[in-house]
């Protein structure tokens, strides 16, 4: 068992698509140990997104993530929870997700990609503790 975060990020919130995309979650087997919809101020969306921090895309990722209500989830899964969300999520442009995938069927452009989901281990523990406050 092995433990990752996905995000549902504001559009797909704003459009009212939590449901869908837990409910698919739920199907592949991904268990929902804690969840919470909250907002990001500027400085929590810095920390979270600090892998990204001097690339052109930063600033208008900043202010998008901040520009509404997320959906954050910790879910577990046998198995590499963190790779086998990925394939779920698919890919982060959605004109390349391949169908099947939750980027595929709710996301529109590169920005409004519907979710993130933790990339690594490493990053998922860090993801987790920025939104849950763990230590
Ligand atoms: P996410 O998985 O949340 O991680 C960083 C986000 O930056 C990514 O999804 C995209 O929504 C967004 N983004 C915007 N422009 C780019 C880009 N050129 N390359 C990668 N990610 C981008």
């Amino acid at each position: 068992m092995s433990r990752t975060y996905l995000m549902i990020k504001p559009e797909a919130v704003e459009s009212g698509k939590q449901g869908e995309i837990i409910d698919l979650l739920l199907k592949n087997r991904f268990r929902v140990v804690r969840m919470k919809q909250f907002r990001f101020d500027g400085p929590r969306a810095r920390a979270f997104y600090a892998v990204h921090e001097g690339k052109p895309f930063f600033e208008g990722l900043i202010s998008y993530i901040t520009s509404g209500d997320v959906v954050g989830l910790e879910l577990e899964k046998e198995g590499a929870a963190v790779e086998l969300l990925r394939e779920l999520v698919g890919a982060t442009d959605p004109a390349n997700a391949r169908p099947g995938t939750i980027r595929y069927a709710y996301g529109t452009d590169l920005q409004h990609n519907a979710v993130h989901a933790s990339d690594s281990q490493p990053n998922a523990e860090k993801e987790l503790a920025i939104v849950f406050g763990e230590p």
